[in-house]
């Protein structure tokens, strides 16, 4: 087709309106941040820096690095929206794709974007205004006579960039005129929980990369990994092929609550809890882009709370993947998908082991469970074991006209067992759920129940017996009133092996 005879008509967008448009990409204020950051990271920084300075009357946020900056034509390339094109390969390490990142983040949270910008001290910057868009209708930036006048510009020493906000309009909420310091104080920690996570195999060392420091006002940033690597069961990683690229998954099964601190416990629970945050967790490039979801391949259930698989990909994957703008969200092609499924069905599995292990009942020497698990084709129960050595002594001593008596209630509390509260409030805090106290009295009873069966009647030699205890309930718990009370029955009537 000629051009010569095809019609056109100008249909530019008008710059007033399309930027305000913006705005609206469904950015957070830590979504956006994250995206600074990746900038940051992507040209090589080791240091960044974020300033939220709210307590001033012009409020503003900074972003600071020490990577390796712009030169002017650098960065009036970098301040046009689309700056890159999204078919373009990158390099492994970048962060980046869609060349939209520094100006649809910053246009969410203010109103005026300044970059100042220094490569090997040689400094330039520009400034998109959206007020001063609004009024001209044009996509035109403004290029500050003195670049170093710009605050904080005089803390790039060589090369490096600072990214500053002004006019926050969207931090203050609806209807407010300002937000409280309080409201804002908890932001900035939301912020920081965020870019910890985030990040955080960025903020740590891994092998091969070089660690990266970020501070929010001068409060430097900890990791938090997801995967509590120390103490957590690891299986080997596995790869999944598409096309020349590779995928890395590996799934950890985080440690049960018995077997960590309750501090610990605390650590890895997250703001959501332990059951919400099971699932994957995709990386691209290192940065966390999407957290605690099954891709509807699994529902989040109560055993599985303790999956968490680590997901790899590779920038190469971003349209495979749907990557947005924002980075914050991905899907898994259909290939993926059915690998993914997979592994889910693995590792529902071994989850299952290592909450139903601590129930499944071991009604030998060792154990002798009050509550028995009971599992049939297609349910579990909870009863009460009546061969116990105290249920047993109790059924044994019941004078004949009470014994139906005294199953029906045992019966009433086994089928009465509140199995919905229960599960709800351990599943919201496990560590919040305590056995009751057992009364000395109830404790001499139970010993001498166990001596009588296990010993007097039973296969346990005497010499064994204290072992017996200490593998049982309600004994472990209570061990000095389990000591007392075996010395005073070795002392006043043991001895009638
Ligand atoms: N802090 C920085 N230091 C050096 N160069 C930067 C920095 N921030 C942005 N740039 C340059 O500006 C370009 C445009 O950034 P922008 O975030 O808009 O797009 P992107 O990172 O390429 O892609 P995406 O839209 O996925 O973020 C970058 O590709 C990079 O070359
Ligand atoms: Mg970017």
């Amino acid at each position: 087709m000629e051009l010569d005879h095809v019609k056109t008509i100008d249909a530019s967008p008008h710059a007033a309106t399309l930027i305000e448009s913006f705005r609206d990409v469904g950015y957070s204020l830590e979504t956006a941040l994250a995206d600074i950051i990746d900038n940051s990271i992507t040209a090589r920084a080791s240091k960044i820096d974020i300033f939220v300075d709210t307590l001033s009357d012009s409020p503003s946020i900074s972003v600071i690095d020490d990577g390796c900056g712009m030169s002017k034509s650098e960065l009036w390339d970098a301040m046009r929206p689309g700056a890159k094109n999204p078919l373009d390969s990158r390099a492994a390490e970048d962060l980046g794709r869609f060349g939209l990142g520094l100006k649809t983040a910053s246009f969410s949270q203010c109103r005026k974007l300044t970059v100042f910008t220094s490569r090997d001290e040689i400094p330039s910057a520009a400034i998109w205004d959206l007020d001063y868009v609004r009024d001209n209708n044009k996509w035109e930036i403004i290029v500050p006579d003195d670049v170093r006048d710009i605050a904080r510009a005089n803390t790039i020493s060589n090369s490096g960039t600072v990214v500053r906000w002004d006019n926050l309009d969207r931090l203050v909420e609806k209807g407010a005129t300002e937000p409280s310091n309080r409201e804002l104080n908890r932001r900035i920690d939301e912020v920081i929980d965020h870019l910890r996570l985030v990040f955080h195999r960025f903020l740590a060392s891994e092998p091969g990369h070089e660690k990266i420091s970020i501070s929010v006002n001068n409060r430097e940033l900890t990791p938090i990994d997801p995967f509590n690597v120390r103490h957590s069961t690891a299986d080997p990683i596995q790869v999944i092929s598409l096309g020349l690229s590779t995928i890395r998954v590996q799934t950890y099964t985080l440690p049960h609550h018995g077997r960590v601190s309750a501090r610990e416990w605390k650590d890895f629970e997250t703001p959501i809890g332990y059951r919400d945050s099971q699932g994957f967790y995709v990386y691209r490039a290192r940065r966390l882009i999407i957290s605690g979801t099954w891709f509807g391949l699994a529902r989040k259930e109560e055993l599985t709370k303790l999956a968490r698989v680590r997901v790899d990909i590779p920038n190469t994957l971003d349209s495979d993947w749907k990557i947005d703008v924002k980075k914050a969200s991905a899907h898994p092609p259909p290939t993926v998908r059915r690998e993914l499924k997979k592994i889910i069905d693995r590792i529902t599995a071994t989850s299952k082991r290592v909450y139903t292990g601590r129930a499944e009942p071991r009604v030998s020497r060792k154990s002798i469970p009050v509550w028995k698990r009971v599992q049939s084709r297609d349910a579990i129960s909870y009863e009460i074991n009546r061969s116990h050595p105290a249920i047993a002594r109790l059924t044994d001593n019941v004078p004949q006209g009470l014994q139906t008596e005294l199953n029906n209630v045992v019966e009433i509390i086994q089928n009465g067992i509140p199995i919905d509260s229960l599960f709800s409030d351990y599943g919201s805090d496990p560590t919040s759920v305590e056995r009751g106290q057992v009364s000395p009295e109830s404790i001499a009873m139970a010993v001498d129940a166990f001596w009588k069966q296990m010993v007097v009647d039973g296969p346990i030699s005497g010499d064994d017996f204290e072992d017996l205890l200490a593998a049982n309930e309600p004994f472990a718990s209570n061990w000095d009133l389990a000591k007392e009370a075996l010395s005073a029955l070795r002392f006043g009537g043991g001895d009638d092996e």
